[in-house]
């Protein structure tokens, strides 16, 4: 993206400090969703890279992830695929449990979300650890589909989340705008 692009977006998250927990600073995008022009250009910026990598389906990653991944799908004229929390899609899924900081937590798909052709662009609000993406990338092979990039607008470089993707993407962009 155009460093005023970059510089515009950065203006709009705001940090919070001590959320959720002391000594983390959250990264709040909400003020950036809330500005018109901020949102439409990023997800003009989104719509493009589904362009570039000549996606056919765009996969959004619960919760934040659907508010960036569903309008780019949209605005680049593809369909749209969720990866929920566990046990919120109705038809038979296909599940991942990957390892947070305390304890486990599990994404799921439906298992029929893509036919053998497709090339999936994964959006994402953040990268932290990078355990979410990985998660995903599993899920999106395993029912049949080729991930062609993984698209986020942040990237909180010091937690890894870029190294330990690097393992996974099969040569795929990481794209943190
Ligand atoms: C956040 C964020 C990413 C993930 C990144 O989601 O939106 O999906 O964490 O972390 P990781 O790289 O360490 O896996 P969260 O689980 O907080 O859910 P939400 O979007 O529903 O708030």
């Amino acid at each position: 993206v155009s460093a005023e692009l970059r510089a515009l977006l950065v203006s709009r998250i705001r940090d919070v400090p001590d959320y959720p927990m002391p000594g983390v600073t959250f990264k709040d995008i909400t003020p950036l969703l809330a500005d018109p022009v901020a949102f439409n250009a990023l997800v003009d910026a989104l719509a493009r890279l589904c362009t570039r990598h000549a996606a056919t389906k765009v996969v959004g990653l619960e919760a934040r992830g659907f508010i960036l991944a569903a309008p780019a799908a949209a605005r680049a004229h593809l369909g749209f695929v969720p990866v929920r929390k566990a046990g919120k899609l109705p038809g038979d899924t296909l599940g991942q449990s990957y390892q947070l900081e305390y304890g486990t937590a599990e994404i799921e798909i439906h298992a029929d979300a893509f036919s053998p052709d497709d090339r999936v662009l994964v959006i994402d609000d953040v990268l932290a650890t990078g355990g979410t993406a990985e998660a995903s990338l599993d899920l999106i092979r395993r029912a049949g589909a080729t991930v062609v990039g993984v698209a986020v607008l942040l990237e909180l470089g010091f937690l890894g989340g870029r190294e330990r993707l690097s393992a996974v993407l099969d040569g795929a962009p990481l794209e943190a705008l």
